[in-house]
């Protein structure tokens, strides 16, 4: 049913499968020894990062954090709230933020500014998806699944106006959805 507003798949369920086992080993070869804290940014990170810690195998643990972005303002931190805080403290902890998508770069780097002010260890960031050409700020995330071109993607934790994070692919949303 959904895939009706769909105009084309741009990442498949096989490709996200493949994209988590390379991510996993990478992030398994890179942390050993350091038990990492991944950080979860809701809503978005969902399916990515339960795939993928599954391909990660090292003493870990997990933390969620709701994240909110407003990008229609002008300074970088006033865009970003924190909609749910960690339960956990990241003081000396190796940090590695699990997100779905960085584009203008603001969330990520409010976030791991914030995440270092806080005492971390250190921050890196794992992303299924990058979008070079919606930068606005400076950012470049450690890992990265696949880099897509400017267009308006869903599905794998990604909505519009809070739709399709369902489908289990990532696609390119007809544009008659969104200009109805
Ligand atoms: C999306 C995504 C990132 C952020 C990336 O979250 O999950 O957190 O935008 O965009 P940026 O690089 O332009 O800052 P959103 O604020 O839409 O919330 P959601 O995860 O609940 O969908």
């Amino acid at each position: 049913m959904l895939e009706k507003d769909i105009e084309k798949i741009l990442v498949s369920e096989k490709q996200i499968e493949e994209i988590c086992v390379r991510l996993g080993k990478q992030i398994t070869e890179d942390y050993q020894g350091k038990d990492p804290l991944i950080i979860g940014l809701l809503k978005g990170c969902m399916p990515f990062m339960a795939q993928l810690i599954k391909n990660i195998d090292l003493y870990c643990e997990i933390e969620l954090m709701g994240v909110s972005s407003y990008h229609g303002g002008i300074s970088s931190s006033s865009d970003v709230k924190i909609t749910k805080d960690l339960d956990a403290s990241v003081s000396h902890r190796h940090v590695l933020i699990a997100e779905d998508i960085v584009d203008t770069g603001k969330t990520l780097d409010v976030i791991t500014k914030l995440l270092l002010h806080r005492g971390a260890a250190s921050v890196e960031v794992v992303t299924l998806l990058d979008k070079p050409e919606g930068r606005i700020v400076p950012f470049t995330p450690k890992y990265v699944g696949t880099v897509i071109p400017k267009a308006f993607v869903v599905g794998y934790g990604l909505d519009y106006d809070e739709r399709y994070r369902n489908l289990p692919y990532v696609g390119i949303l007809k544009a008659e959805v969104y200009k109805k």
